[in-house]
């Protein structure tokens, strides 16, 4: 039998296919002014108060006239607020100063670091791999041992995952019943942004962050930082050797499996599996897609930012994907639950 035929929709007018195909084109340069006002320092300026174009320009040593056209530009995304000839941040610019409660101009990596890798996009779809040789002359293996060396880069990236994770943490907090457990460990945790807001929020949970021992000592400054060193601890594991730390009842698992393909998401699993009690939970934290593999736009284009930066087989995928690969390492899928955030939240349990 033939497949149904994909339904024919009447051609738009010239004008409205220039309208939707013009917005397409031109949206990385809403990306670049984002990326240009972080690198000039026009959040942080403004941070300290509203200004003219012609005071910032004098401040940052910029232009006054393009300075205006950016700043302009930056009010119409949202960013800034203008009053007569004074711009001043926008409320959700506030999170893109050094003193917000979750710093978020590390965001602005997308422009540096994953443009690189994205500009290569064609390559990858006709060839099916990653593109660090191509962007950065480089192994993947090769840039991540240069990143785990230099503290300076370390740091920055650890940003980039806390602007993700902390938020992303503060809603798992809420949607999840931490009240049965006493222990959480992240794994692969990065520098502990998602399972410091859990401490935060439920004051009987113990932790344990668990990466890589460079990332393991960014995590220690930031559970200080935010007053968990009596309950929460960072520890160093191979995410493949194992085994991991023991005495978690939950283990979460964030934007760790998109990263793999499907043996080394099983090595993970196995690997968390063995280091859970009979009864505890897995918190997989990863963009869901549905069964058709359509998703959110963010997640589907997250699973190609793993195309363009990740091993072959590493995506996003759908419930039944993660079905199959928690059944075939022994735990039980229960839930899938929608979270407002950029990830949602699939529960599995060791039988
Ligand atoms: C994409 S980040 C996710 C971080 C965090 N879970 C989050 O949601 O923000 C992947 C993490 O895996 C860690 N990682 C990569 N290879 C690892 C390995 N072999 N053993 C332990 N951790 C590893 C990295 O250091 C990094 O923190």
């Amino acid at each position: 039998m033939a497949s149904p035929a994909v339904e024919v929709q009447p051609m738009p007018s010239a004008t409205e296919a220039l309208n939707q195909i013009n917005e397409i084109v031109t949206r990385y340069c809403e990306s670049q002014m984002f990326f240009t006002a972080c690198n000039l320092g026009i959040f942080e300026q403004l941070a300290g108060g509203p200004a003219s174009a012609a005071e910032l320009g004098e401040w940052l040593r910029l232009h006054p006239e393009p300075c205006r056209r950016l700043l302009l530009g930056l009010t119409g995304m949202g960013l800034l607020q203008r009053d007569g000839d004074r711009f001043a941040n926008s409320p959700v610019a506030a999170y893109l100063t050094l003193h917000a409660p979750v710093p978020m101009e590390p965001l602005c990596m997308w422009g540096s670091l994953f443009q690189r890798s994205w500009s290569c996009l064609d390559d990858a779809v006709r060839e099916f791999g990653p593109r660090w040789q191509q962007a950065f002359g480089a192994t993947a293996d090769e840039a991540f041992a240069n990143l785990y060396k230099d503290p300076a880069a370390l740091r920055r990236f650890c940003g980039l995952m806390s602007a993700y994770s902390i938020p992303q943490g503060q809603v798992l907090a809420d949607a999840f019943d931490f009240a049965p457990y006493s222990r959480v460990m992240d794994v692969a945790g990065g520098a502990g942004g998602m399972i410091i807001e859990i401490g935060r929020k439920h004051a009987h949970m113990r932790g344990i962050v668990m990466d890589l021992p460079p990332v393991c000592e960014i995590a220690d400054e930031h559970i200080a930082a935010a007053g968990l060193s009596g309950r929460f601890v960072s520890r160093s594991a191979d995410l493949f050797a194992g085994p991991y730390p023991a005495g978690a009842d939950v283990i979460t698992l964030g934007w760790v499996l998109h990263d793999w393909n499907d043996d080394n998401c099983r090595r993970i699993l196995r690997n968390c599996y063995d280091a859970l009690p009979s009864g505890g939970a897995l918190l997989i934290v990863e963009s869901v897609l549905h069964d058709d593999h359509s998703g959110t736009p963010f997640g589907v284009l997250m699973s190609l930012h793993m195309l363009v930066l990740c091993e072959p087989g590493a995506r996003e995928r759908t419930q039944a994907e993660y079905r199959t690969l928690l059944e075939e390492t022994g735990f039980r899928m229960e839930t899938l639950v929608r979270l407002p955030a950029p990830r949602d939240l699939l529960i599995a349990r060791k039988p």
